[in-house]
């Protein structure tokens, strides 16, 4: 059967994730072999040493501070680069939530993913609302909220991580003097692991979840199959109907 295709991403776009993505296993990897205290060290003692073993200590800092710095780089000349065509969108997207459409679509979602669609429907009922799951736009209300903790997460992450570089290296008095050195320590480290938990969500249902695998293929081809746009993006395959229809 021959399927029509749409646009969903475009050549910068998906540049930008998957290059992001890598900055960020790679500062995730490195970064937790940077974690000297064995009671904060989720993986256990055995991966600092093994990567401390391989690396040495400096040249781990090394690579972390590189890749942060190339990431922090790149991200500056494609905000630059892309603003009005993609940044702007993007964000104008991500923080438009409708509160009653999005939590509704929240709550019926998980249901329907977690028990089926028969066991959602039932639960609704006594709430008075019908087994219908409310349409989305270009993302929907989960992916919405994930990108915004993201986003957040980076911003918090480039700051703590800009000042921990600078009590290290430009800064005189011993490290463990520095007050907001060491709160920046502790934020970066929340800040991680908030990120990371959203990121386990992020590609459980990008990679995994069979129902949204079309999304996943269109981070490679930048296109997506109109009937996956139809059933999971309804909003915003409307509007481009629309558009198409207009040309
Ligand atoms: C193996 C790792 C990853 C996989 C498989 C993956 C997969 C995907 C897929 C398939 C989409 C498109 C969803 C759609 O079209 O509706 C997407 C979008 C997105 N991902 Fe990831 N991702 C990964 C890692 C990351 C990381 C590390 C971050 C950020 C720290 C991230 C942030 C985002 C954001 C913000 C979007 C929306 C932006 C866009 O649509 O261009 N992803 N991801």
């Amino acid at each position: 059967m021959n399927k029509r295709m749409i646009l969903r991403h475009t050549k910068g776009g998906i540049f930008i994730h998957w290059f992001n993505a890598a900055c960020w296993f790679i500062l995730l990897f490195t970064g937790l072999g940077l974690i000297q205290n064995p009671q904060l060290q989720p993986l256990g003692q055995w991966y600092p040493n093994a990567l401390r073993a391989v690396f040495g200590g400096g040249g781990l800092l090394i690579i972390h501070l590189a890749v942060a710095v190339t990431w922090l780089l790149v991200w500056l000349v494609f905000i630059i680069a892309n603003w009005s065509s993609h940044v702007v969108p993007f964000l104008a997207q991500v923080f438009t939530l409708k509160p009653g459409r999005d939590m509704e679509w929240m709550i019926k979602k998980n249901l329907q993913m977690t028990l089926g669609y028969k066991a959602m429907a039932f639960f609704m009922k006594p709430l008075g609302l019908g087994a219908k799951i409310p349409d989305q736009e270009y993302y929907n209300a989960g992916q919405k909220v994930a990108a915004q903790v993201m986003l957040l997460g980076a911003l918090v992450l480039a700051v703590t991580g800009a000042i921990m570089l600078r009590g290290k290296y430009f800064m005189t008095a011993p490290l463990a003097d520095i007050a907001w050195v060491q709160w920046a320590i502790t934020i970066h480290y929340i800040a991680a692991g908030v990120t990371f938990g959203i990121l386990l969500v992020h590609i459980f249902m990008a990679a995994i979840a069979k129902e949204e695998r079309p999304a996943f293929w269109s981070m490679f081809s930048g296109e997506v199959p109109e009937e996956y746009a139809r059933h999971h993006h309804k909003l915003w395959y409307d509007e481009v109907a629309i558009k198409t229809s207009d040309q």
